[in-house]
């Protein structure tokens, strides 16, 4: 080996032991945290919730984006080697402005390019309908990417608001959201679909009922495991897994604004309680 190439061997090294950086504009993001836990547990993770402007689902791409890159110089002042935006609403808004503006400094990946890849592949000539936020709807990203690809995917989408505030209270698993959910996909929009795709870090938490509903009549995409498939693909083909250690590793999750109720909701998005930190990115 020259010296050369020895020096970006152990840069490369030095780089792979960094943490995987990610971001959502709360809690829900947990849902991608954890399935990148699960599927690589020697990842060591830096989380950012922004509670101090949640919901992001509602906001203006420009205030989406003007947050997003704040979270950023926090996440590169962590020397995260990767910033995940385990938002779609963020993912919808942001991704290349915080692409352009993280440059070489860390790699950045979103929730939307792994799916619609996804989409392509398994629902070819199909019929697929796709529920998010209104920022993630109303931005017709998903509609664009697929369109993209070519592949006849014929993609039809609802806002479904009404489901981060009822999964933020704990309140699912019951007749009333079984109600609302109901409601949401008899909509006309989603008649004859072959698959759902779940467009927001919130929702896996209703997969379940979701997939009640359909009775096995409808495939239920879950993103954050395809996201996770996705992370582990991308960071094993640059040489980037962190090596196995005999300790698992410390994660750290961050919030700008700190309240118990976010602390006790974390066991529901991640399985288990996690202790966040507040810190206040907006003083
Ligand atoms: N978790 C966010 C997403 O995936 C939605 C929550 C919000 O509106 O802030 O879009």
């Amino acid at each position: 080996m020259t010296t050369a190439a020895a020096a970006s061997a152990v840069s490369t090294a030095a780089l792979a032991a960094r943490p995987i950086g990610m971001f959502d504009s709360g809690i829900g993001g947990l849902t991608v945290a954890r399935a990148v836990a699960r599927r690589l547990p020697h990842e060591r993770i830096v989380y950012f919730g922004d509670t101090a402007h949640l919901p992001y689902g509602d906001k203006s791409a420009a205030a989406i984006q003007a947050y997003s890159v704040k979270i950023c110089d926090l996440l590169l002042r962590q020397h995260c080697k990767v910033i995940m935006i385990a938002c779609n609403s963020a993912s919808a808004a942001a991704y290349e402005l915080v692409r352009e503006y993280v440059g070489s400094k860390a790699r950045v990946l979103n929730v939307i390019d792994p799916i619609v890849a996804h989409l392509g592949q398994a629902y070819s000539g199909r019929r697929v309908g796709l529920i998010g936020t209104k920022q993630t709807v109303n931005s017709n990203v998903y509609k664009k990417k697929v369109d993209d690809l070519d592949a006849g995917v014929d993609l039809q989408s609802l806002a479904t608001p009404l489901l981060v505030p009822m999964i933020e209270e704990g309140f699912f698993k019951n007749s009333i959201s079984d109600d609302i959910i109901g409601t949401y996909l008899s909509h006309a929009a989603l008649a004859d679909i072959d698959a759902l795709v779940l467009a927001c870090t919130h929702y896996p938490l209703i997969k379940e009922q979701i997939a009640r509903y359909y009775n096995g009549r409808v495939d239920v995409l879950d993103a954050s495991d395809v996201v996770a498939a996705d992370a582990e693909a991308y960071l094993a083909a640059r040489g980037l897994l962190a090596p196995s250690a005999a300790t698992p590793p410390a994660h750290h999750f961050y919030v700008s604004d700190f309240t118990r109720s976010f602390e006790e909701s974390t066991r529901i998005f991640f399985e288990h309680e996690v202790h966040l930190e507040h810190y206040p990115l907006w003083e």
